[in-house]
This record gives structure tokens, sequence and C-alpha cells, in this order.
């Protein structure tokens, strides 16, 4: 049974019955600036006792129009319209119903495929689903999956963790490159690759493929955007501009739900009407208070320049990770960028997933909280993704809980790699 929540404070949270557990993988890889930080709590409880809630039809909002200009600063390229949600999987819906909408305008229906990659992961909702490379999250529901005859993946060969630039040319030349409405990806993988990045190459090549055949390209950045790569945004790491950005986790830093599809004047362009008035929505997006704490979350992490810190922090992370696994052989490598990392495992021959499930319990044990990752053997990972904010001290905190975690799992370690018993901390 999960233990019971009493609080949070920075990077660590306890439970009702007085244990610590280390946040290594901020909740859900959304809670980037830590738990309880003031700035934030007071802000939001300023918003509340002004206005928690009015509709986006009936009024505008000062935090929701001073979050816009900070995105549409901080995004990658131009940006001209952002249509907000409440969740990852409810902006990348936005940004399918967006490139639907551009093509049935333009009389040209038959542009409908989306390709997007497996593994990948892009939400839980019907559309954002049918476009998820994550065959574990998707089995059993394929009936409600109606857009899937539109939705074709590219899978990487030769045992890569993700597709490369031949993967990308040789789908699209399969589908057809005029039948092509939008490619989804993420610029760094998060739970079904378990932090694998794209290569920069690849995206490059993305870019220049979507200009040449006019396919909406989407940057899914809901786990790597605002800060958690050691840049704004990871696609900034290849130096292209998507036509559109998805981002939700840690624009609000787990405060209050609120997504964004930031939309470039490529697209909005095409439409003789601004985009937000035909892509409808839900009740609460963008309402006062959600807006309020991303908001804060935003100004906070440009004052504290957060994703500097993030560089940095991940670079240490990495080095310690790297220590991990040469003493551990049940741990494969390290992988990701910024503070956005994982730990490849050796999969259990007989279970799937078995290593990233056993770790993540001993973890826990330990006190540490991790994320089990990856579609299949090959990518069994776990994603140790702490705060931002995380200081050299709790890393090193990380280390030993991490340490002691793995050596729980060194007999089943031993039995599965050959390899000897590592010795003790
Ligand atoms: C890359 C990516 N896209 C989309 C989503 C869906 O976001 P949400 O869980 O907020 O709906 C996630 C969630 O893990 C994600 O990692």
């Amino acid at each position: 049974m999960l233990p019971v929540v009493s609080h949070a404070t920075g990077v660590y949270v306890f439970d009702e019955a007085g244990k610590e557990y280390l946040d290594g993988c901020s909740g859900a890889v959304n809670v980037n600036l830590g738990h309880g930080v003031e700035d934030i709590t007071k802000r939001m409880h300023d918003q509340i006792d002004k206005v928690c809630f009015t509709y986006r039809t009936q009024f505008r909002s000062r935090p929701l129009e001073q979050l816009t200009e900070h995105l549409k600063q901080l995004a990658p390229g131009e940006v001209s319209e952002v249509v907000y949600g409440n969740s990852g999987s409810d902006a990348i819906e936005t940004a399918l119903r967006l490139v639907t909408l551009l093509n049935a305008r333009s009389y040209r229906p038959f542009k409908s495929t989306v390709l997007t990659e497996e593994p990948s992961y892009h939400g839980m909702t019907a559309g954002a689903l049918a476009a998820s490379g994550h065959p574990l999250r998707r089995e059993h529901l394929t009936p409600l999956l109606a857009n899937q005859a539109t939705v074709a993946k590219v899978r990487p060969k030769n045992g890569a963790l993700r597709a490369d630039v031949e993967d990308w040319e040789e789908a699209i030349e399969r589908i057809g490159p005029a039948n092509l409405a939008a490619v989804i990806i993420e610029p760094v993988g998060g739970a079904s690759s378990g932090a694998a990045p794209a290569d920069r190459e690849t995206l490059r090549r993305l870019r220049e493929l979507a200009d040449e055949h006019r396919f909406v390209l989407v940057a899914d950045e809901v786990m790597s955007g605002l800060g958690r790569t050691g840049t704004w945004f990871a696609s900034q790491h290849a130096g292209i501009a998507p036509d559109v950005t998805v981002v939700g986790k840690g624009m609000s830093s787990g405060y209050a739900p609120i997504s964004a599809t930031l939309i470039s004047p490529s697209v909005a362009g095409q439409f003789d009407v601004p985009v937000s008035s035909l892509l409808f929505g839900h009740t609460m997006a963008g309402a006062p208070l959600a807006a309020a704490a991303g908001l804060a979350v935003v100004e906070y992490s440009r004052s504290e320049q957060i994703p500097q810190k993030a560089a940095r922090a991940g670079e240490r992370l990495r080095q310690i990770l790297e220590d991990v696994t040469g003493r551990h052989p049940l741990v494969t490598g390290v992988r990701g960028v910024g503070l956005q990392l994982a730990l490849g495992l050796h999969s259990d021959p007989d279970r799937f997933p078995g290593t990233s499930a056993d770790l993540t319990r001993a973890a826990r044990e330990e006190g540490l909280l991790l994320y089990p990752a990856g579609i299949g053997p090959r990518w069994e990972s776990v994603l140790v993704t702490p705060p931002l904010t995380i200081s050299d001290r709790e890393l090193d905190d990380l280390a030993v809980r991490l340490d002691r975690a793995l050596l729980r799992l060194a007999p089943r370690a031993a039995r599965t790699t050959g390899a000897a018993l590592p010795a003790t901390v």
C-alpha cells in the first residue's frame, strides 16, 4: 500500500508515519521548483483572495496575459498565439485539432496523417494516446482510439533507442509527404524511452522536411520544456524552432493544473481568424488561479536562472549516475540531457517491466522516489529527474540512497547478469 503524504518542502516529501523521501523524480517530472516554495504559494493565495475563476470568453486576466508574454519571449522562434489547457494530454489534443482544422479549411482533407515515434508518450486522452508509441499504456484501449487510422509510427532500427534521420525519411516516404499533416516528436524522451534524446541532426532534418513538404512540426516539450534540460526548451539544443510547441508539467511545477500549446505565425498565419476562436477547449483552461501559479513559476524561474541551475546540477548528477553504473552491474548506462536523466537497466529475462519496478520499490524503501520507464526490455530504465533547484548536498544524499537501493537488488542482479556481487557502501 502506498504511504499517506503529510507534507513536503524543497526536494523532500514526508509521509504520515514521519518517513522522509527525497523526490528524485519531481513527482511525475513536474515539480521542477521543488515543494512548498513560498514565492509561489504566496502569489497563489493573493490570487485566491481576488478571483479564482472567470471564463475565457467573458474576461481576460492579467496573470494569463503576463504569462503569455513570458512564453512568447522564451519560446524557440516566434509565437503568435498561445492556447491554454489543464494537462499535457489536452494541450496535445489542441495541437491535433489545430493541424486537422488547418488542412480541412485549406481544402486538403487528404493531408491527415500524423507521424509519431515508437517509443513516445503524448498523453492519456484518446487522440494523444493514439499518437503515443507506448503499447503498455494503449493495451486493450484500441476501440477508444478513433483517430488511430490517421496516425503512423516510425520505429528505430538496429536496436537503437530513438529513430534517426534515415528512419524518419523512410517513414515519410512510405506515407507520402502530400498526406502528412504533422510530425510530433519529444526532443528528449520521457517515460517511454527513459530520457533517450533524439539526435540533433534528426531534429534539424525534420525541420527542413517540414518546410519542404509543408507539414506541421510539433515539439512535445511537456516534460522537457521550461528549463528541465538546461535550456528553456529542449529544441534549442538543436537550434530549431518548431511550428508548435506543447508545454505542461513544469510550467506550474505541480502547484496548479495548466498547460499550453504555443503556435507560430507559420501556422496561425494560415487562418483568417484567431486560432483560439476555432479550437474551443476545457472549462478550467487558463483560469486566473492556475494562470497566477504559472506566472509565479515562470517569473521565479527567470529570476533564479533555473535552466542554468539545471544544467549545472545535471552535470553533477550525471557524474553520480556514472559512478553508480560502474559499481552496479544491473545498470547499463546513463542517458538524457540536463536534469532529464535516466539509468538504463538490464531487463529481467522472465518479466517486463521488472527491473525498473523492483528498483523503484527498493528506492522507496530507502527513502528515494524514482520513476519507472521504458516500453520494452530495450528501453527498461528509471528516470532520475529531481527538482531543478536541488543543491549539491541533496545530490550527494540522492547518491547514497540510490546506492543503497541498488544494493538491495544486488543478488537479483548477480542472477540476471552473471556479475559478482558489488562491495557494500
Ligand atoms: C512528453 C509528454 N507528453 C505528454 C504528457 C501528458 O501530460 P499529462 O500527464 O499532463 O496529461 C506527458 C506526461 O507524462 C509527457 O511526458
